[in-house]
């Protein structure tokens, strides 16, 4: 009997889209170690401007000539990443008045801008109202809330419909549409809005389909995006003007882990330009426009943090470095996985070193979940050295526990 020899263990796709020069990363052509000197501190966030811009330059290529790209600005709200991100994209999404005001601070046209999010305050409808900013409505309460605000403000609002489709986006790492959702209203339900939108006089704008988030399988999202365009024009009908804007959500997924492979853009940009020209001539005033986050940003930044020990437990390696889940949530394991998986890490001052050992990188917390890396093969670290995260632009340091135990902050750059 032969014994087939045992497949390979899956990779990490594309590691890293970064310089490296003898042995050492380089971002904005600042090698790492010097990187660290003149921020002055680790842990830190670094953001790659060249990177970002050419992110977006590639997923235009990709993407139909009249198609809009919007920039959710959840994944990366730093005030000088969104300044970079208004001279790429056609407009901005945000979650909250707090994103709002980093958004406004940009040359950013507010007709550009959209506010989504279930359970938005009154303060934020009226801030958003008065800045000319468009509202997606996810609730019937929110509606006539908006009224309010207007009669208030003696001011009209700008308003679409969020709505929760049937359908949902499949294979997908977060589902926000399709089934119960506390996101947007139920399609069936969106007639009644519609004719009430008309009855208070509300300048309405379009719809916003958001089904789902990190998706990596490029029929999936064209699936989504076939039936968020069809739904639109069957729901046309019923609107009080003509459709001028046209959300249908985003979910372009990134590689995070061993085995994930990027989305193929162009299958995607393919398809959705072909449906482009079949929904145009049912709303020939729609701006078709997608909705981004991770994808735009999620590679272009690390996440950098020095070996401050290096112990060994029962035979394994324990790297224990200054930074940790406090600051990456999601590089821990704990923002939504189920299993825990290694993102792509490095050492950035001996990148391409083949002198490998397996270790575990774990941060200062007085908590096993702490864990930056498990059982990887990297190359051989000493106290000092500079532990890269990749694919850490999205979801970073605002997604994280920062207050969690006291420990030090972190700090965030764009080079
Ligand atoms: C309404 C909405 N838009 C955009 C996004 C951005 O998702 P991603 O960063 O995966 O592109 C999300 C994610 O939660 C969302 O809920």
């Amino acid at each position: 009997m032969t014994l087939s020899s045992p497949a390979p263990p899956p990779k990490h796709a594309n590691e890293h889209g970064f310089a490296v020069t003898n042995g050492q990363l380089s971002l904005g052509d600042i090698p790492l170690t010097r990187l660290a000197e003149q921020i002055g501190q680790t842990p830190f966030y670094a953001y790659d401007r060249q990177v970002l811009t050419q992110r977006v330059q590639t997923l235009r290529q990709a993407m139909p000539a009249e198609l809009k790209i919007h920039y959710a600005m959840k994944a990366n709200p730093m005030p000088a990443v969104v300044q970079h991100m208004a001279s790429l994209v056609d407009g901005f999404d945000l979650a909250s008045a707090g994103e709002m005001k980093v958004a406004l601070d940009t040359p950013m046209p507010a007709e550009h801008i959209s506010f989504a999010g279930p359970g938005k305050r009154p303060t934020e409808l009226s801030q958003a109202i008065a800045a000319g900013v468009t509202i997606n409505i996810e609730s019937q309460f929110e509606l006539e809330t908006i009224a309010k605000q207007c009669e208030r403000l003696g001011l009209n609002a700008k308003v679409a419909v969020r709505i929760n489709p049937a359908f949902e986006l499949k294979a997908s790492g977060m589902k926000m549409g399709g089934g119960a959702k506390q996101f947007g209203i139920d399609e069936e339900q969106v007639p009644v809005v519609l004719q009430r939108i008309k009855a208070l006089g509300l300048q309405f704008q379009g719809f916003h389909i958001y089904s789902g988030s990190q998706n990596l399988k490029a029929e999936s999202i064209i699936d989504a995006q076939q039936k968020s365009l069809q739904l639109a024009i069957n729901l046309s009908d019923h609107c009080p003007s003509a459709i001028r804007k046209l959300n249908i959500g985003g979910g372009f997924g990134i590689p995070y882990f061993p085995g994930d492979t990027p989305l193929a853009i162009e299958q995607v940009g393919d398809a959705l330009g072909k449906e482009m020209t079949i929904a145009r001539s049912a709303l020939p005033e729609a701006e078709v426009i997608i909705e981004l986050g991770r994808y735009l940003v999620g590679e272009a930044g690390i996440y950098v943090t020095r070996v401050i020990d290096k112990k060994v437990s029962r035979g394994q390696i324990f790297l224990v470095v200054d930074g940790g889940l406090h600051h990456h949530l999601a590089a821990s394991g704990n923002f939504g996985q189920v299993i825990r998986k290694n993102y792509p890490v490095g050492i950035g001052n001996k990148m391409g070193h083949q002198d490998l050992e397996t270790v575990n990188i774990v941060g200062p917390l007085c908590t096993p979940l702490d864990i930056l890396a498990d059982k990887m093969a990297l190359p051989k670290a000493e106290i000092g050295d500079l532990v890269v995260i990749f694919q850490s632009g999205a979801y970073g340091y605002t997604a994280s526990p920062n207050k969690f135990l006291s420990q030090p902050d972190t700090v965030e750059i764009l080079t």
